[in-house]
């Protein structure tokens, strides 16, 4: 029989330090895509080396373009673009493990292109819906073959002579958004997103640095995005700033750990990026924001957080898009609030690399807080939290790391089962975290 493989966080006294976030995880999929797809060289630095993003990295080099490693986060993409064809027919199935974003984007790049390539990915990502992607791109001309269940992976891609779309989102879902466009570079005519509620908008600013004409207009509380078919696009360099939802993890920690400060440099602050860190100032956050700068096309900036007495909140619905992978963390600090914190719109969060709606409440329940679940939603409670529980992660490395961020403040330990994953978007977090003062192992 094999051990079971658990993380355990521990109640420490006070979180310490500075500390850089990791890539971010977006930006890191779209550069190693975007360089596959482009003429020429795409250098990359801060790229996240996290397993996600090696998948998108095999995927790319097995589409055609040639990807080194030149350094720690420093990649070199070289795309094979010749007019409309640059990528062609994989060898062997594309395999793209944990990652909902490397899959989608991937198939729409894949579908202008005329090839045949098969996409499968873990366990979690089987039972994740691929049909939002795969609808929209059929209806471009791209066809679907599902080699197991209809609307899940594994399919078979045969892609090629596509046209251009309108097509309105019912979701705010950047993946989608961005699969279609990536698609619509080699469609006939004109392809336009329309959103009616904004969604990140990594892949519009990333086009524009590789060359491409996007036009972007405000509608409503959302977007219309049109872009011509035929364009191509041209290598660039490309910084990946650090990702705001990994920079979430210690951040949490300084929040809820008495005496803490920590700074976490380096962070993007898109927008459509930055709903956790509104909501944690709502809720009466010591956050601090210096050194805001430019960088990669994106606002960056250092975060400094500092231990918060935080009261719970109602989080607007519309902030959903803008923080979507933070629920999660943003209940295990919700745990240590005063007051109910009520989250609610985020139906999305049960597609996720697992159903975090369900997790989070199994989990903070058996650390002894009180929560209530809803079908698109869920409410904390805020006390003192005892842990004194293993918890299940199903495999997703958010509902690991929320729990033992919680487990650092608790008044006994907190573990979480199946925690590899964390290695997904965040390589290193235990090293981080303990090096900050933490006591995870
Ligand atoms: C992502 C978009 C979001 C997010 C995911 C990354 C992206 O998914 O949850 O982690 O890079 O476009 P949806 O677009 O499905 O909401």
């Amino acid at each position: 029989m094999t051990a079971l493989s658990t993380l355990t966080a521990r109640p420490v006294s006070a979180l310490k330090g500075a500390i850089r976030a990791p890539g971010d995880k977006s930006m890191s999929h779209r550069s190693l895509i975007f360089g596959g797809m482009a003429e020429g060289v795409t250098d990359i630095e801060g790229l996240l080396e996290g397993d996600d993003i090696l998948a998108t990295a095999r995927a790319v080099e097995a589409f055609g373009a040639t990807v080194e490693r030149l350094g720690e986060g420093r990649w070199r993409v070289t795309g094979q673009a010749r007019g409309m064809g640059g990528f062609r027919s994989p060898g062997a199935v594309i395999d793209c493990g944990n990652a909902g974003t490397g899959v989608r984007l991937l198939m729409g790049a894949a579908a202008g292109y005329d090839l045949t390539a098969t996409f499968d990915g873990d366990a979690s990502l089987r039972k994740r819906p691929m049909k939002r992607v795969t609808g929209p791109l059929a209806d471009m001309g791209a066809r679907f073959d599902w080699n197991g269940t209809e609307d899940r992976l594994p399919l078979t891609l045969h892609g090629g002579g596509l046209k251009g779309i309108e097509y309105v989102q019912t979701v705010a879902s950047a993946q989608i958004k961005s699969a279609i466009l990536l698609a619509g570079l080699n469609a006939a005519g004109d392809t336009v997103v329309v959103e009616p509620e904004k969604s990140r908008d990594h892949t519009e600013r990333m086009l524009r640095a590789f060359g491409a004409t996007v036009d972007v207009t405000e509608e409503g509380e959302g977007w219309r995005i049109r872009l011509k078919g035929g364009q191509t696009l041209t290598g660039t360099f490309v910084a990946v700033p650090g990702d705001p939802s990994s920079a979430a993890f210690p951040l949490a920690a300084a929040l809820i750990v008495p005496g803490s400060e920590v700074t976490v440099e380096g962070v993007m602050l898109n927008p459509q990026r930055t709903g956790l860190f509104d909501t944690w100032i709502e809720m009466g956050a010591d956050l601090t924001i210096t050194n805001r700068r430019v960088s990669g096309g994106e606002d960056v900036g250092d975060i400094t957080a500092r231990y918060s007495a935080l009261k719970g909140v109602v989080v607007p619905e519309d902030r959903a898009a803008s923080m979507i992978d933070e629920y999660p963390i943003l209940s295990a600090t919700a745990a240590y609030a005063e007051g109910r914190t009520v989250m609610r719109g985020v139906g999305e969060m049960r597609v996720k690399e697992s159903d975090r709606i369900a997790l989070m409440v199994a989990g903070l329940t058996a650390c002894g807080v009180a929560v209530e679940e809803e079908a698109e939603g869920f409410i904390v409670t805020g006390g003192p939290v005892r842990g004194g529980a293993t918890v299940a992660t199903a495999h997703d490395h958010r509902i690991a790391m929320s729990h033992l961020i919680l487990g650092l403040a608790a008044e006994q330990p907190v573990s979480v089962l199946d925690p590899e994953m964390i290695a997904t978007s965040f390589p290193g977090f235990v090293a981080m975290m303990n090096g900050l003062g933490g006591s995870i192992g």
